[in-house]
């Protein structure tokens, strides 16, 4: 019977461009969505910008526009990303849209009337000068612990204490620099504590599936129990409502009030699956029903794929939400850890050393990625790194020197000396016998590690029987056959055999290189679609000409992907312009937007832990003082620094990196190709000019 599905990845945030991050998670989404196709499943695979919230809003209006217009243009830039990397959506929506508002307040007013939603005053803190309640994050002052100075509303960075806002010493408001002043106003509560609740996501979170897999994870489910706590007495209820200004959807019948954005967020998803079916897309697809009928349906399954940092909002916000709004609740959270480059944690808005669109700029192949992407990813909730000299290894030992290599040698004898035709099995039955019948005999292991997304393991095993064919070519000798007539039909037999095993095997990495899957099964076996699972019992029986399938990685290419204009805190990372390609034009007032200003290094210090940044103290004249982290250490000693003019960006916004906050960014030259020229230079004014002034 084939499955209805319903799959997501979790809504990024609309004030960023996608990072390292984002695509593994939708590359592990992705390739999870090919697998059930290819076996012949329906699935909509949606998802959608997190639009919402306080920091959008203050983005926006530091950018100087409207964050209807902000998101607008974070959205155009997206789609590079997702295509690049053959991420196959089938719809993007975005959680500021009239579905969203429509099923945000119906749910809302479900869970109202179901008794669940309270209303209760609270004292916050309020910035009189911006006229706001101000977030956790915008609230910085001392450490009530160690005293250290501008340390963030909830922990601090220098000791690790962690606190509430309102235990900061001398606390000032981040967007001001204002004194806050607390101030009491009316929120809305969703009562998680409340018994049918806690009933309900203790039930829901120990259930298994409909195919008697568990929901979540042991780990996740371990994690879960423990926030339910013994006798439910863990569950704290949610403050869902924020006051105006607030960039979000209006709380029914409470003016100036709003839906907290984790609110509206995971209905996203639904609003996402709704703008899909009501566009015809869902029809198009081959679903007949309509949204309210799908989503009501006991038979489809509703799967989110999720990082590890969400796991609260999704395993006991989401489904009792959903519960207690009368819907049907989720069937699986899947969640992942998060992926490390060379080992260095990445940050959650800005992430670090691989900008996904970079690699895709350089021409590197979007399928390397996702093969080592796949083959580092199990069941678990664990990390991965990316590792570049590991990633060299593996893409051109296992893909290039195993699969590929199969039919590029099979398929010149088989094109020179039987005219592209490949011989009948030996079995007389006409079952696969040789290699193709290893290849047959791991169908199902390979297929019940993809459901279980065990992709390393599938991969394992498709790297075994790539090996085995391999060795049963080379065992033959097949260039000796060639030279034999009287060996001709072991030759035909032997790389008949590989070139069949080839053709399952591509089957089988047809989710993690869907790109290629396509192009051996139309180039190669000539055949007029794209293959399925069912084709695992066929066999092909002639091949074209073998044309070439994939390149090696180069390790030029990355060096080009983690040259020091990559790194962190400098421009060239932050524009993500490609090397050695050209700028795009941009109009007088984009360039405008950019507040670039002559600043004064007043100190230069080496930053422990890195051997990349140096910590600079910069005079910006009537702008103040600004830290910043650039990624000059191995061009510039501290002594060379204090003391010179050099130009900043003083318009970015603050980046909370591991070694502190990070206020602006120095501009420095380099060469696109920076082994043949190497260096990093930074920029000076001509002598007269002061910290402080503008460049235009
Ligand atoms: O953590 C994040 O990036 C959130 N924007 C994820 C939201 S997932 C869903 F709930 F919308
Ligand atoms: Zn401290």
């Amino acid at each position: 019977m084939p499955r209805r599905l319903f799959v997501t990845t979790a809504l990024p945030y609309a004030n960023g461009r996608p990072h390292i991050g984002h695509i593994m998670e939708y590359i592990q989404a992705d390739i999870w969505v090919r697998f059930q196709r290819l076996r012949g499943h329906a699935v909509h695979f949606v998802c959608a910008e997190d639009a919402h919230g306080a920091p959008i809003m203050i983005a926006a209006e530091k950018a100087g526009k409207t964050p209807q217009q902000f998101i607008a243009e974070m959205r155009a830039a997206r789609q590079p990303y997702l295509d690049g990397f053959h991420i196959g959506f089938d719809h993007w929506h975005s959680t500021e849209s009239p579905e969203n508002v429509e099923l945000s307040q119906s749910i809302y007013l479900a869970l109202k009337r179901a008794g669940l939603i309270y209303a209760k005053r609270i004292e916050q803190f309020y910035d009189p000068q911006k006229g706001m309640f101000l977030p956790d994050r915008y609230i910085k002052g001392e450490c009530p612990r160690c005293g250290a100075k501008d340390q963030y509303g909830d922990n601090c960075e220098v000791c690790g204490a962690t606190y509430a806002p309102t235990e900061l010493k001398n606390p000032y408001s981040a967007l001001t620099g204002a004194r806050p002043e607390l101030r009491s106003s009316e929120h809305f509560f969703f009562r998680l504590s409340d018994p049918r609740c806690v009933e309900f996501l203790r039930q829901w979170t120990a259930e298994t599936n409909r195919h008697g897999e568990p929901r979540l994870q042991p780990e996740v489910y371990a994690k879960v129990q423990e926030w339910i706590g013994a006798g439910g007495k863990g569950l704290a209820d949610w403050d869902i409502s924020r006051d105006a200004p607030y960039f979000g959807i209006p709380i029914p019948d409470a003016p100036g009030k709003f839906f907290y954005v984790w609110l509206d967020a995971p209905i996203g998803y639904l609003a996402a699956l709704k703008a899909y079916f009501d566009s015809g897309k869902a029809r198009a697809n081959g679903e007949p029903s309509s949204f309210d009928e799908f989503i009501a349906a006991d038979d489809v399954e509703q799967v989110h794929f999720i990082g590890k940092d969400i796991v609260y909002f999704h395993t006991l916000f989401w489904p009792a939400m959903l519960k207690f709004s009368g819907r049907k609740v989720p069937d699986n959270v899947y969640v992942h850890g998060f992926i490390t480059v060379s080992g260095e944690k990445m940050s959650k808005s800005r992430g670090t050393g691989i900008d996904p669109l970079r690699y895709i700029e350089l021409g590197m192949n979007a399928e390397w990625l996702r093969y080592y992407i796949a083959a580092k990813l199990n069941a678990r909730v664990e990390d991965i790194d990316f590792n570049p000299d590991d990633f060299l290894l593996r893409v051109n030992s296992d893909l290039v020197g195993k699969y590929v290599n199969i039919a590029s040698r099979a398929a010149n004898f088989l094109v020179r000396y039987f005219d592209g035709k490949l011989a009948p099995t030996a079995d007389p039955s006409g079952a696969p016998s040789g290699s193709a019948a290893v290849a047959r005999a791991a169908a199902e292991d390979i297929a019940a590690h993809y459901e279980a997304r065990e992709y390393g393991k599938a991969l394992r095993e498709v790297m075994r029987v790539a090996d085995f064919a391999n060795e049963h070519f080379d065992r033959h000798k097949p260039w000796e056959l060639a030279k034999d007539p009287a060996s001709r039909d072991l030759l035909h037999a032997v790389c008949s055999d590989v070139m069949h095993c080839f053709r399952l095997l591509t089957i089988y990495l047809a989710p993690v290189l869907p790109v290629t899957a396509e192009r051996v099964a139309r180039e190669l076996f000539g055949m007029p679609r794209a293959f399925c699972w069912s084709d695992l019992a066929e066999r092909q029986e002639r091949i074209a000409p073998y044309k070439h399938l994939l390149k090696r990685v180069e390790e030029k290419q990355l060096d080009a992907l983690f040259g020091a204009d990559a790194a962190p805190a400098t421009a060239a990372a932050a524009a993500a312009t490609p090397a050695a390609a050209e700028s795009k034009t941009i109009a007088i007032d984009d360039f405008a937007k950019v507040d670039l200003r002559v600043a004064r290094i007043v100190a230069a210090e080496e930053v422990a832990g890195s051997d990349k940044l140096l910590k600079l103290t910069l005079d910006v004249g009537a702008l103040g003082t600004r830290t910043v982290f650039a990624g000059i250490r191995a061009h510039y000693t501290p002594p060379q620094l204090v003391g010179r003019l050099t130009v900043m960006v003083a318009n970015l916004a603050p980046r909370k990196m591991k070694f502190g906050v990070s206020e602006g960014m120095v501009l420095a030259a380099s060469a696109d190709d920076e082994k043949s020229q190497p260096g990093v230079f930074l920029l000076a004014p001509d002598a007269g000019a002061q910290p402080g002034m503008r460049l235009r």
